[in-house]
């Protein structure tokens, strides 16, 4: 029997992807000017010489896999058919195990004795490199430990172009240099364990509502032009695949008309060439539309498996299909054998063939026995969850990263930190844990108690939520605590009295609503939840000494009380996952220095950013989200525009000062307009590209079958009709431009990441870092470029294009900082010709601002001059 909590996410998940139709898989008129050109056939993986020998090994399997065994390798048994969120099918016979892809980008979903880490946006506000590495090492040790193969993270997709978009909070922050560097390093970290990570969604995922195809209607197509593809959303993918990467997850909507499950403009040509793409792509879950056009588009693996429409009935676009797909001739065997070929060379690549733990716990149910098929009506029953326990020592990184990222946003007559004999008065429901239970309520889909993480797949179970009551409590403090987000009247404010308010901004992914918010937030809005401005009000009208605290997904409006004159410091804790206590509790008594910085813009008013970067509504027709900001989102909009935001993207202060000084600029590998000429691809496996017998694909005699699950066999008589068609003049309506005949490749391709050369260090810079005030503190060095005057593109005032952390550094001590610029850093992408282009060749005067935020920037360097100045003007 199914129990209710996976009928309750089925109808969920039906619900958002629609059961009830077909698929809608034909391309709609999008805005003119947006296109998705035709780019086939799908580049065989295997040609950068990092992978060249588990393809090698993975050829040498392939080679001996029959039909069947292939396309059961490249799908999902189906949904709710096994133990993790994705299982593949398997070819024992080849030593080839299912696949476990498990959830989430900040820890395990819905498993036991793993660690809730803090979230992406979190970890960004850090700015610290070593522990968003460390962060991703612990990930990986608690996948690994759980039997994990696949880890469906990180996500560096919603960029968080729309402050209301519900799942920015999975990412690193709003810029393509945070978010890329906070991805990057997640993947190394994770796959330094052996466990393949997966960059996710490809791409312009910026909404959750409309995000999926349906009978009704088409998925919403985020239309964007070449430049800010490249120059933004595509940046993070790009360092994600640079990092090794081993896996690509597709995004839910379209990008200019075109699903990204198969547009082939997209995975072939993007991905796959251009980025140098080895490992393998698959769809989100019932995200794929077609099976031969995602197939011919350059898709690997189908999850979970079934069609989009009607998921749990057993139905398939690949897998069986896949098998008649190939035998009729519509399906080069080719393309199959491709991505069969990507799927085991990234298991060979992670040294997963060698004593890869096989998965202990079972996602759909905390029950030690159960089912082994949910998904089925009748499934043989075992042990499903052995409770291993994979926490080791990760709840000390989880505490320094929610810890240094806990981000000062004032601090009037240096209120903080707080004495430790201050007599508290702590207000806001978000201060203690949900009365209900940390985790009653499912994937974290409602906002009660402390807020440590947004809701949806990206959610985790707690382990133990530690309160910032909790840390109070821990503290020995002196405190009162009333558990109401409505100002009490029995307070009994006294002059010496701190208050501590607690507020919060929750969102999530699109199949929960929450407190009438479908994921994005459309009726909180850039609000505080629960009434927080006016909890915040009514303190501050009766108490002299009010700090705010402030867990939240993203920007909110704070207007209505920042500046009142008993507010006196506001602090961002952003989503501290398990560890909320601890963590606020070092910070909030100084025995740490505030060292997080904004990983976005705070504005004054939600009408300060364009219009285009409001929620999509309902539109009749596939919704069209055409993204006319070009390249000013964030901080990127407000200098340009020159509105004053309430806060900087960078912005955070900390109980002492730091300067900047001695800065140095000095060029390494000489610049030229366009990179070198990239080399050519290397030798990728081949096989056979005759079709194979129909046999293979018959169904296995006395083969016990459950009821539902994704097989890859067919019958005898389909099987053999199919292999029949094959020779007949019908034939599968290919798309417009596709060819059969591999490509050499773009120029702007040839390695993981794109040419190279474009990560050629141009410029080394550096910085002396002193701390000028009384504490110990780290400070963060951010870079940002500023291209030369009167060149013919137009560019952004300043990019964020590097930044640093120091150690914790005394009253007094210095620390050398190096950033540096790579000829990327320095380039635009030229639409017309196809590459990245470095205005003037180089020969103009970049600026280099160094700064403790966007809008402090303490130092200028020049690329020209090589000089390094301190208290230049700023260009905003
Ligand atoms: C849908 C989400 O968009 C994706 O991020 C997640 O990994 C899959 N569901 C699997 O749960």
């Amino acid at each position: 029997m199914l129990n209710p909590l996976l009928i309750s996410s089925l109808t969920v998940f039906a619900l958002s992807s629609s059961v009830y139709g077909v698929a809608v898989n034909k391309r709609l008129p999008v805005p003119a000017g947006y296109v998705a050109p035709p780019y086939y056939p799908a580049p065989h993986g295997g040609w950068t010489p990092d992978w060249s020998e588990s393809y090698r090994k993975a050829s040498l399997i392939v080679s001996g896999l029959t039909l069947a065994e292939k396309a059961n390798i490249t799908a999902g048994t189906g949904i709710f058919m096994g133990r993790c969120v994705g299982n593949t099918g398997s070819a024992e016979r080849a030593g080839i195990p299912q696949l476990c892809l498990q959830d989430g980008p900040l820890g395990l979903r819905n498993s036991d004795h793993n660690t809730a880490f803090p979230a992406g946006i979190t970890t960004g506000a850090t700015w610290d490199k070593d522990l968003i590495y460390a962060r991703g090492v612990a990930l990986g040790e608690e996948f690994r430990g759980k039997g994990v193969n696949v880890h469906l993270g990180p996500s560096v997709g919603p960029l968080g172009r729309k402050p209301r978009g519900g799942r920015n909070w999975e990412g690193f922050g709003s810029d393509p240099v945070l978010q890329a560097i906070g991805g990057g390093l997640s993947i190394q970290g994770i796959q330094s364990t052996g466990v393949i990570a997966t960059i996710k969604h490809l791409i312009a995922n910026e909404q959750e509502m409309y995000r999926m195809y349906n009978i009704f209607q088409a998925g919403i197509s985020s239309n964007l032009d070449d430049r800010t593809l490249h120059e933004l959303y595509l940046w993070p993918f790009a360092e994600g695949v640079r990092a090794g990467v081993g896996a690509v997850m597709v995004a839910y909507n379209a990008v200019n008309g075109s699903a990204c499950s198969q547009n082939s403009y997209l995975i072939n040509g993007i991905l796959k060439d251009e980025l140098g793409f080895q490992g393998f792509v698959m769809s989100d879950w019932l995200s794929q539309i077609s099976g031969v056009a995602s197939a011919l588009a350059g898709l690997d693996l189908s999850m979970p498996g079934d069609v989009h429409t009607i998921p749990l009935l057993g139905n398939s676009y690949w897998m069986y299909e896949y098998s008649r797909a190939v035998l009729n001739g519509s399906v080069p065997v080719d393309r199959l054998n491709d991505a069969v070929t990507r799927i085991l060379a990234t298991w060979f690549q992670m040294g997963q063939d060698s004593n890869y733990p096989r998965p202990n716990f079972d996602t759909n149910t905390q029950d030690a026995e159960g089912p082994l098929y949910p998904g089925a009506l009748i499934s043989p029953r075992g042990i499903v969850n052995e409770f291993v326990n994979v926490q080791g020592n990760h709840a000390e990184v989880a505490r320094a990263v929610a810890r240094d990222a806990i981000t000062l946003l004032k601090n009037v007559n240096s209120t903080l930190p707080v004495s430790p004999n201050a007599s508290f008065k702590v207000f806001g429901t978000d201060a203690e844990k949900n009365p209900d239970g940390i985790n009653s309520c499912n994937d974290q889909g409602c906002n009660k108690g402390t807020l440590g993480m947004g809701w949806g797949s990206g959610s985790s179970r707690y382990p133990y939520m530690d309160s910032p009551i909790d840390g109070l409590k821990f503290r020995g403090a002196n405190y009162k605590f009333f558990n109401t987000d409505s100002f009490p009247a029995n307070s009994n404010p006294s002059p010496n009295d701190t208050a501590l308010v607690f507020i919060s901004a929750d969102s999530g992914e699109n199949y929960i609503t929450v407190e009438g918010n479908p994921g994005d937030r459309t009726s909180a809005g850039l609000r505080a939840w629960h009434n927080g401005d006016k909890l915040v009000k009514d303190v501050a009208a009766k108490y002299s000494n009010v700090i705010v605290i402030v867990h939240t997904v993203g920007p909110i409006i704070m207007e209505e009380w920042h500046d009142l004159p008993s507010v006196k410091a506001i602090l961002f804790a952003h989503l501290p996952g398990q560890e909320a206590g601890s963590s606020l509790m070092q910070v909030l008594f100084g025995d740490v220095s505030p060292s997080g910085h904004l990983p976005y813009t705070i504005p004054k008013s939600e009408e300060d950013y364009p219009d285009s970067l409001s929620l999509v509504g309902f539109q009749l027709g596939q919704p069209q989200d055409t993204f006319t900001e070009g390249l000013y989102i964030d901080y990127r909009h407000f200098q340009k525009a020159g509105i004053k935001p309430r806060y900087a993207f960078g912005h955070g202060l900390s109980y002492t000062t730091f300067s900047f000084s001695n800065a140095t600029i000095s060029p390494v590998t000489p610049l030229t307009e366009l990179p070198p000429t990239r080399h050519a691809k290397a030798e990728t496996p081949t096989y056979p590209t005759t079709i194979p017998p129909a046999s293979e694909v018959y169904w296995p005699e006395n083969f016990n079958r459950i009821w539902r699950y994704l097989y890859p066999y067919l019958t005898k008589r389909e099987a053999d009709s199919a292999a029949a068609a094959a020779n007949t003049s019908s034939k599968y309506p290919y798309p417009a431009g596709y060819s059969n005949v591999q490509k050499p490749g773009p120029a702007a391709g040839g390695a993981q990441g794109g040419n190279p050369a474009l990560f050629d260090t141009a410029f080394d810079v550096s910085v002396r870092v002193t701390n000028t005030g009384s504490r110990p503190g780290k400070a963060v060095a951010q870079l940002y470029v500023q291209f030369p005057e009167g060149i013919e593109w137009d560019t952004p005032v300043l990019q964020l294009r590097d930044f640093a952390k120091t150690r914790e550094l005394q009253p007094g001590e210095s620390q050398v900082v190096e950033l540096r610029l790579t000829r990327k850093d320095l380039s635009v992408w030229d639409t017309v010709r196809q590459n990245w282009v470095v205005p003037a060749g180089g020969e103009g005067e970049f600026g280099v601002w160094i700064g403790e935020s966007s809008d402090l920037l303490r130092v200028r360097c020049g690329t020209g001059s090589g000089a390094c100045e301190e208290g230049v003007v700023a260009p905003v």
